[in-house]
């Protein structure tokens, strides 16, 4: 039996089944990921844009980067992919998504239960005063400034920051719990992000893995590796569910 049937019925058989996505997920909704060939730490230095510290020193500079995203991100629409998660929470076989992106496009796509592991960029927070804006609210300004004056940060987990504490928590349990976790459009190189794949190997998930190219998890973690774009892979899967469900 191909890797897509075994897949399905394992997802079908799932009792806690989990996903946890990357930036690869949102690729064919015109958003870059960040480490493939033209990905955006091929354009910036991630040391010199995308830490704590480097937003402190010079957070115009930082947000010349962001705004080039934020401008991706307007434009974005859920894909197939995103889309194909959505129904599956539908049909009571994906309990919750943990995301390294801060897209919103599963929340865009119909998904209830999604853990932003890495913040968001819908909301901005004062570093100084600890004021909080919605991004709509600063639309006509750039760079944001809060009312103390300062520039604001996008509510985006950088490096040299800690994960929220309550997305970190429930992924742990959520990770803990799941007998099933598709781990889909993520290189699994940053932490502690990547641990979660680990986490529910050794609560005997089985872990199915979607991405265009295999990645350190594909030989030592995933249990089946379907290679290939997340939108094509991820609505040939649904299809397959839903006929196998109304056999
Ligand atoms: N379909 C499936 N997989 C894809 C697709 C696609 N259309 N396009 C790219 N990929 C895969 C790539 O092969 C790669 O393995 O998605 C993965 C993207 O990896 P990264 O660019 O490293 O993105 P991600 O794993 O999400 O990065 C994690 O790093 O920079 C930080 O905070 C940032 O959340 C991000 C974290």
């Amino acid at each position: 039996m191909n890797l897509l049937n075994q897949a399905a019925d394992i997802i079908i058989k799932g009792k806690f089944n989990i996903a946890l996505t990357g930036a690869g997920i949102s690729v064919e909704s015109g958003i870059p990921d960040f480490r493939s060939k033209g990905g955006l730490w091929t354009k910036y230095d991630p040391s010199e844009y995308a830490t704590i510290e480097a937003f402190k020193r010079d957070p115009e500079k930082v947000w010349r980067m962001i705004k080039e995203m934020d401008d991706l991100l307007e434009k974005a629409k859920p894909n197939k992919a995103h889309i194909g998660l959505a129904d599956l929470e539908k049909m009571g076989l994906l309990y919750g998504i943990i995301t390294q992106n801060v897209d919103n496009l599963h929340q865009e796509a119909g998904s209830s239960n999604v853990i932003e592991y890495h913040g968001t960029s819908k909301t901005l927070s004062c570093l100084w005063c600890g004021r909080r804006y919605k991004k709509e609210e600063k639309r006509e300004e750039y760079p944001p400034k809060c009312e103390c004056g300062r520039i604001l940060k996008p509510d985006i987990v950088f490096f040299g920051e800690p994960i929220p504490q309550d997305a970190m928590a429930q992924s742990f349990q959520m990770a803990s719990k799941a007998d099933v976790l598709l781990v889909i459009g993520t290189s699994a190189v940053v932490s502690p992000a990547n641990t979660i794949p680990s986490i529910a190997k050794q609560n005997g998930a089985k872990i199915i893995e979607i991405n265009k190219e295999s990645t350190w998890l594909t030989d030592s973690v995933t249990d089946i590796f379907l290679q290939g774009s997340a939108g094509k892979i991820i609505s040939e899967l649904v299809d397959i569910i839903k006929n196998k469900r109304h056999k």
